[in-house]
Formats: structure tokens, sequence, C-alpha cells
């Protein structure tokens, strides 16, 4: 009996002596994890008030109601504290990274914000929306007892009494909203230069905070998500963090919305590491993180619902009328921006100095043109680039980044693919793969027509152009005109596929440069069609890059041969329309242009390649096939196509110098 209680006292205290070892270790322990959303990680993050973890796996801290707070802490303590002696204790180095998306109402309303906290506790009880963020409320906000250390991520625009009345700005909070270091919400652009932003642009914005234990130094760099600054916003020796932090910390966020104004806060992933050897949080990929998903509907109507009642009559219609046409904005912006962002984050953001590296300081010039100059370079990872460096161009930064991104839908098997790019202060950078092979050009001029192991080739290569034209006139969700399809915009890659390159940067550079770009091209002028030059051929298309294509075609089996041109060239239409090629197809002379040992094969696809590029030339658009139906007949048989009508022309007779007429038409660059 004795000896059993023995025992059990015995294992009662051993019980209690290894829980309170290993609760001590489990303190002893440093705090890092990766959150690249909260799918996989609900159960380590609790959420109160509006925030939820949606089903995509974003974290939001509140949706777009009026008055409400949310908060989201990591469920278990960290420890920030270390220890010198019985008296000294130091807080030791952390460092955490998130990325955040605030979705206003209207573009130019919204609020309260959210905040990045270290608190005792997880349960924020009592706190209030507004200017308290839901982390403080009016009794306890200034308390030193309460142990709180925030940055505040303040958005609201406008009217705010107190002493917030700039809106969109960060601060530094010591136990109270009011902020011991407030700055407004700007990045320091490779140049060094100041560059302001909005917090709540509904685009995703990274912060990265690290504290160094030692110097007691807090940075703090917040930008744009897909770009990288060269120096923090904030960095301050703060002392004061020892008098916050207890042994036992929690950390998370919080965010509130106003009683009059509301956005949307959301966490699309978090890092953070406590491991006190000034390890910086693991970097977040933006490909990794959710994107916000604003439901239909989801605006909340209670502003609305609110000035029916107040005001009356004509008023209220007319605020009615604002509020729709502000929503419908509103859901125009945020899709737009979500598609964009959905394009971009694919593609890789360089850094200039990455791109200088690259390219051996930008040693080879590989082509030059009125947009720019483009250079040659290798990746890391032994991939060739080719480097386009633009202008110094007068259009914003976010025309740069929409027309990347609309390049960027077009990685296609036969579109040279968009690597990456680079934006720095003034410095546009488009960076493509390389292809080794160069053009088709060259290919032409090597004759390679005339031996046989080409013959087959050429149809091939001819297929593939037409396809990659065909997705830029179909497979995107912007319709892309090309308006330049000549034998040198067709590059070949390692197995002799092509890959239609080049598009898309006519509205990149000034649009007087474009024009010369187009029309500064040795001997390619029979390249563009007659619409370019004159309304009276019809209007600019997609059917312009038809008439390319075929001449593309003609000049690819020989039939736009410079001497066979150049004695027939009595008239100004045999640059847009060579007639003798009719006179040959009538006579079935069409393997002349091939040479003598032809097989009944080769000579199928030549004559089919030539009746193609004869539709495709026919100087009225709407008499040229689309580039579905172009694919269509190249992969069909030759009974099935018709000899298309001989057409009769009346050209102008110095078509080029009707440019005004170009300039104003090249404006209808994309169609949606
Ligand atoms: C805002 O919400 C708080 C509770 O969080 C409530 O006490 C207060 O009455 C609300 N104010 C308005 C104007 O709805
Ligand atoms: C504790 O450490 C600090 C500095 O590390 C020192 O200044 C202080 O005198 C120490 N106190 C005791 C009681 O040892
Ligand atoms: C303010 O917050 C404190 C701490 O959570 C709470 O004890 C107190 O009741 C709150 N005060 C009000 C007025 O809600
Ligand atoms: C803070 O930024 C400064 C300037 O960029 C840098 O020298 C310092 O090492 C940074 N400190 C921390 C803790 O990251």
């Amino acid at each position: 009996m004795t000896q059993s209680m023995v025992t059990l006292l015995f294992v009662f205290f051993q019980f209690l002596s290894v829980s309170v070892r290993s609760q001590s270790t489990s303190m002893e322990t440093t705090t890092e994890f990766v959150f690249p959303g909260f799918k996989d990680y609900q159960s380590e993050i609790q959420t109160e008030g509006a925030a939820t973890i949606e089903p995509n796996g974003i974290l939001r801290l509140t949706d777009q109601k009026l008055n409400v707070t949310g908060t989201a802490f990591y469920n278990k303590p960290v420890r920030l504290l270390d220890h010198k002696n019985l008296t000294t204790k130091a807080v030791r180095s952390f460092s955490t990274s998130f990325v955040f998306s605030i979705i206003h109402s209207s573009p130019s309303n919204g609020g309260y914000g959210f905040t990045f906290t270290l608190s005792p506790t997880p349960h924020r009880l009592g706190a209030e929306s507004e200017k308290y963020f839901g982390l403080f409320n009016r009794t306890n906000d200034g308390d030193p007892n309460d142990h709180v250390f925030a940055v505040e991520f303040d958005t609201l625009q406008g009217f705010h009494d107190g002493v917030y009345n700039s809106g969109n700005h960060i601060g530094l909070d010591f136990n109270s909203v009011r902020s011991d270091f407030q700055e407004s919400v700007v990045y320091y652009n490779f140049d060094d230069q100041k560059e302001g932003f909005q917090l709540g642009s509904g685009e995703p914005i990274r912060a990265i905070l690290d504290y160094d234990g030692p110097t007691q130094m807090m940075n703090l760099t917040v930008f744009p998500a897909m770009l990288t600054p060269r120096k923090p916003l904030i960095s301050q020796h703060i002392p004061k963090l020892s008098e916050i932090v207890q042994e036992e910390m929690y950390i998370g966020f919080t965010a509130a919305t106003g009683r009059n104004i509301f956005s949307a806060h959301y966490v699309m992933g978090w890092t953070f590491s406590s491991r006190g050897d000034r390890q910086a949080a693991a970097p977040l990929a933006l490909s990794d993180l959710p994107l916000p998903q604003l439901k239909e509907g989801s605006l909340d109507n209670q502003a609305s619902t609110r000035n029916i009642l107040i005001a009356a009559g004509l008023i209220v219609s007319i605020l009615m009328v604002l509020g729709f046409l502000a929503f419908f904005i509103k859901k125009r912006k945020t899709s737009n921006t979500r598609k964009k962002l959905q394009v971009l984050i694919p593609l890789k953001h360089y850094h200039y100095n990455e791109v200088k590296r690259y390219t051996d300081s930008f040693a080879c010039v590989v082509g030059r043109g009125g947009f720019g100059t483009v250079y040659k370079g290798n990746l890391p990872d032994g991939r060739k680039i080719a480097v386009k460096v633009l202008k110094d161009s007068k259009s914003n930064g976010e025309d740069f980044i929409n027309e990347v991104a609309s390049m960027s839908q077009t990685s296609h098997v036969n579109i040279v693919s968009l690597v990456g790019f680079c934006y720095e202060g003034s410095k546009r950078i488009i960076v493509y793969e390389f292809l080794e092979n160069g053009s088709l050009d060259q290919f032409i001029s090597m004759n390679a027509a005339s031996t046989a192991e080409w013959r087959i080739r050429l149809y091939e290569i001819a297929l593939g152009v037409a396809r990659g034209l065909e997705y830029l006139h179909y497979g995107c969700k912007t319709r892309i005109v090309h308006f330049d399809i000549k034998p040198q915009n067709v590059l070949l890659d390692c197995n002799l596929c092509p890959k239609v390159s080049d598009f898309g940067l006519a509205k990149l550079c000034e649009k007087k440069e474009s024009i010369m770009s187009l029309l500064d091209t040795r001997g390619t002028i029979g390249y563009i069609a007659p619409e370019m030059f004159s309304r009276a051929y019809g209007s600019v298309s997609h059917k312009s890059d038809v008439y390319s294509y075929g001449m593309l075609v003609l000049g690819m089996i020989g039939a736009t041969n410079k001497d066979r041109v150049e004695k027939d060239a009595s008239n100004a239409s045999s640059i847009y329309f060579p007639d003798w090629i009719y006179k040959d197809l009538e006579n079935g002379k069409q393997c002349k242009l091939l040479g003598d040992e032809v097989t009944n094969e080769e000579e199928e696809i030549t004559k089919k390649m030539i009746l193609i590029a004869l539709w495709c030339i026919q100087p009225s658009p709407s008499n040229r096939p689309s580039m579905n139906r172009v694919v269509e007949m190249m992969e069909g048989t030759l009974d099935a196509l018709e000899v298309p009508p001989k057409p009769v022309l009346h050209f102008p007779a110095e078509p080029l110098q009707d440019s005004s007429t170009l300039s104003e038409e090249i404006t209808v660059y994309t169609e949606v």
C-alpha cells in the first residue's frame, strides 16, 4: 500500500518534472514558419471577428462591411526575450514578411486599415473598429500595461478627425494607435528616389519587418510586391520594444472598417523567423499566393441603404446613380487588376543589376530599332536571352506593366516567349528567350527552297507561323494584331521551329518611331497590307496580318524573288500583287519556283502554299481568310482549294507618302 503510494508519488513527480521540462524546452524553441497562403495551415491560425480563411487559402481580415473588426493570430506564443542574467532581458532578433492586398469600397474611398501586431494575447476583447484597428479601445489605448507593439497600415483616404488626417501612411505603434514613428507610403526605387503608391490599390503589397536584437534597430520596408526597393522605408532604433515584449507574445494581424467607410483587408501569405541569428524570414513567391476573390455582389449595401433612409427624392436617385456607377467602376477595376496580376505573376521580375550581369554589361548588341536596343545575354541556368532595353519612353509605368501583361499572355509554342522584365525607375527592359538559329529571312536568302530537304521544311515552317498568328488573333484574351509580319520577325529555334517575335512593341515606344520602324525596313515594304497605307482598301485589322502572312509564304517559296519581281515591276501594283504568279499558275509552271527535280508531293505542297498565299493577299481584307481558316487550308488537301479571284487593282501611285493615315490607324492596335 505505502509502497504503491510511493511509486505513484514518484511517477507523479516524474510526470511533473517531465512536463515542466518539456514546457521549458518548448519555451526555448524559436519560431519559424512559411505560409504561402493559409489553405494547408488553417489549424495554425486563430481568427476572431470578421476574419476568416477563405477556401482558396487567403486570410481575409475584414470583408467589405461597415464597422467590423477582425483578428488573426498564429496559434502558438512566440518567445522573443533573451535573458542575459536575472535582471537584464533583451528582445531577440526576428524577421517577418507578408504580402497583403486592400480593396477599397470605391477607388477613392476606403478604410480603416490593418496592423501587424505583437500582443500578449490572441484575443483582443473589447477592441473597437475604425482608428482602433480592432486592436485597442478608447479605455486601453495608450495604457502601458497593454504590452502591444504594432505596425499600422492606415489607408484612410480623405477626411478623418483626430491626429490622423493624412491617409495612406504607415506607423510604428507602442501601446497606442498614436504612432511613435510615421511615414507616408513610399518605396525607394533603383535611383534612390521615393515612389509613392496606395496601400488600397488592390494590388499585392509586400511588407518586410526586420528587428536586430543587438543593435535594437528595426527596419520596415513596404512596396508593391512585384518590385524590389533599394532601402527600407523606416529604419529606427527602438529600445522601447524591450518594455513591450513579455515572455510569451502572440503575433498576428488585426483590421477594422469604419461606420461610414470600409475596405476588404487580405493577407495572401506570411513568413516569420525568430531564430535570433538575424536569419531573414523566407521570401514568399507571389506565384504561390492566393489572390483576393471578391464575390459578385459582396459589396455591402449598408452605405447606400443608409443614404436612402436619410435623403429623399431627387437626392436619393442621384446618390443611387452615383453609387451604381462607383460599384461598376470598382468592379471593373478590381477584375482588371486581378487579371493583370494573374498574367504578370508567372513572369520573372529582374533587377537592373541582374540584367546588367546577364548581358555582361550590355556587351553584345544583336539588334537596334526605334524602340531601343536588343542585347544578347545568358541566364545563370544557361538559357540564352535577348534583352530589349526600351528607349526612355514618356509612357508611364502602368502602361509598361499593362503591355508586358498583355504580351505575357502569348506564351505559346510558336511565339517567342517572354522570360521576364525589369522595371526600375526609368528603366524598362523586356527579357525574351534567345533563338539561336537566326530569322527566316536568312533562311530565305540562303535560297533554301532549292534543296529537296528544305522543301518539306518550308511547308512545316509556313504552318507553324500560321499557328502562331492564329494564336495571337484568337488565343489570347485580347486579340493581338502584329502589324509587322516579315521574315526578320520570324525566328527559328534549334529545331528550326519558327517563332513569331516582336509582337506588341509598337505600343511600347513612341508612335512615330514605331511607324518609322514599320517603314524603315529594307525590301520588306511588300509585306505591309495596302489598307495600312490607304483606307480606300478597307480598314486596318487582323486581316492586315493575313496579307503579310501571304507575302511571307510567297517569299519563302521564292515567288517574290527579287530578280523576278524587278523584271516585272513595270507598275507599282506588282509590289503588292505578283501578277505573274497567276500567269505561271494558269500555265502550270509553279514548279519552276522549285528547281528541276521535284516529287509529286512537293509539287502539291508548293501549289497549295501558292493558292493559300494568293487568298491571303487579296486586296480587300474581307476576301482574305482568317488565320483559323488558313491553318485549316494548310492542313487540308489541295483539291479542297479554289483558285482565288484575280484582283483588278488601282494602286495609288506613291503609296508611302500617306503615312499620316497610318499613324492614325496604328492606334487600332489591339482589339478587345
Ligand atoms: C460599431 O460596432 C460596435 C461593436 O463593435 C458597436 O458597439 C457600435 O454600436 C457600432 N456602431 C455603429 C454606428 O454601428
Ligand atoms: C546583467 O547584464 C547586464 C549587461 O549584459 C549588466 O549591465 C548587468 O550588470 C548584469 N546584472 C547582473 C546582476 O549581473
Ligand atoms: C477595452 O479593452 C479592455 C481589454 O481588452 C477590456 O477589458 C475593456 O472592457 C474594454 N473597454 C470597453 C469600453 O470595451
Ligand atoms: C536596416 O537597413 C539598413 C540600411 O539598409 C541596413 O544597413 C541594416 O543592416 C538593416 N538592419 C536590419 C536589422 O535589417
